[in-house]
């Protein structure tokens, strides 16, 4: 294929990279099908929103906007390491966990080093490796599971990362704490294991790991949470790892100053504090996703029992035409396809309200598609 002058140019390892495609957007759905009030489930978000304490300590601040953020994110670290009993030089704040994956990269890889993650992947994984002409050792996941012996057989004295999201996106699966014990038992001392716990605060397994305790251990272990899932904040753009602090050492070398603004400090803060919130969402989301087997188990659609605010189900039917169906009765979902399963649907937990209107779309969509599912089922 013939490259533009401004390709020339470029570092050919950014060439292969395809721009994140995060899916309709609310307002692009009514440009294209009427004035209709969307349900967005297609993004994990929280339709809870942020704590109110959040709101307020934002509000507190509007008029100060015009002075720079602490770069450190001082009381942030403070407030995690408080709340989770880990290192506070060990605690790195960013622009969204997306952030921190992207100083692991820029800290430890060079060209050739190799990054190792599951199959299909976080989208964050094999974009750091390719902005960074790393090599992929993409691990299949047969089972919707990430399977940690193949992990383990497949590092090399090159691998350097190697990325474990627990839960996993976008299956919800989790690997337990003794799956995790016998892996890092396994990891030479060349790697850094980073558990990306983005869904955490929706877990109920027993078997779930405490990865932070290998952090505490002084492994070398990143443990990687955020703010835009439990909390409510996606919007402002806010995560952390929390690692060893000679790890972290080498991060903020690699951070841009003043990487989380000032608003998403102080809302960050406050909902830390708000457990109770916190709470609200985690229960919404137990609960939704049980409502929400029962919808499927009574409709006989295959799903993937999930420890996070999404279930990824096996609809049938191909999942554009599904989309389609769904959108047109005002829900968006992810489509399986860009996970490398067509009849697959990533369907988020929303309000009781919400999945409500999502499993009555699902079941007159599916009936529209011609599917052998019955309305009434
Ligand atoms: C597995 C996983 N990791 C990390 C993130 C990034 O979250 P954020 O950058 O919003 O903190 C997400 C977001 O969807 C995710 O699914």
């Amino acid at each position: 294929m013939s490259s533009t002058p401004i390709e020339k140019l470029c570092r050919p390892c950014t060439l292969e990279i395809v721009p994140y495609s995060p899916g309709k957007s609310s307002a692009e759905v009514q440009a294209e099908i009427g004035p209709i009030e969307v349900t967005k489930l297609a993004s994990n978000e929280n339709p809870l929103g942020p704590s109110p304490r959040s709101v307020e300590a934002m509000r507190a601040i509007l008029e100060d906007v015009h002075i720079y953020p602490d770069p450190a994110s001082t009381d942030l670290v403070a407030a995690l390491a408080e709340r989770w009993n880990a290192p506070v030089d060990g605690i790195v704040c960013g622009r969204g966990s997306d952030e921190i994956i992207h100083m692991l990269g820029l800290a430890f890889l060079n060209p050739g080093d190799e990054v190792v993650y599951a199959d299909p992947p976080f989208a964050l994984y094999p974009l750091t490796a390719c902005e960074l002409d790393a090599n992929h050792i993409a691990i299949p996941a047969p089972d919707f599971r990430h399977n940690l012996d193949v992990f383990a057989e497949a590092i090399s004295e090159r691998t350097k990362l190697i990325f474990i999201a627990n839960p996993y996106n976008p299956t919800g699966t989790i690997n337990t704490a003794a799956e995790v014990a016998a892996f890092l038992d396994r990891v030479p001392d060349h790697c850094v294991v980073v558990f990306d716990e983005a869904y955490y605060e929706y877990v109920d397994d027993p078997s779930y790991p405490d990865a932070l305790e290998y952090v505490r251990q002084g492994r070398r272990v990143a443990v990687l949470r955020t703010f835009s899932k439990a909390y409510g904040l996606a919007g402002l753009r806010v995560g952390y790892g929390m690692t060893t602090p000679e790890i972290a050492r080498q991060l903020k070398r690699v951070m841009q100053p003043f990487n989380v603004s000032i608003m998403s400090q102080v809302a960050a803060v406050a909902g830390l504090a708000d457990r109770e919130h916190v709470e609200k969402s985690r229960r919404m989301v137990i609960d939704g996703r049980l409502r929400l087997y029962g919808e499927l188990d009574r409709l006989g659609i295959f799903y993937v029992p999930s420890q996070a605010n999404f279930v990824f189900l096996d609809a049938g039917v191909d999942s554009r035409a599904l989309f389609d169906q769904l959108m047109r009765r005002g829900v968006t979902v992810r489509t399986g396809d860009i996970f490398g399963y067509p009849t697959f649907i990533r369907v988020s937990i929303g309000t009781p309200e919400q999945m409500t209107k999502f499993t009555t779309a699902l079941e007159q969509a599916l009936v529209a598609l011609g599917s052998r599912i019955q309305a009434g089922g």
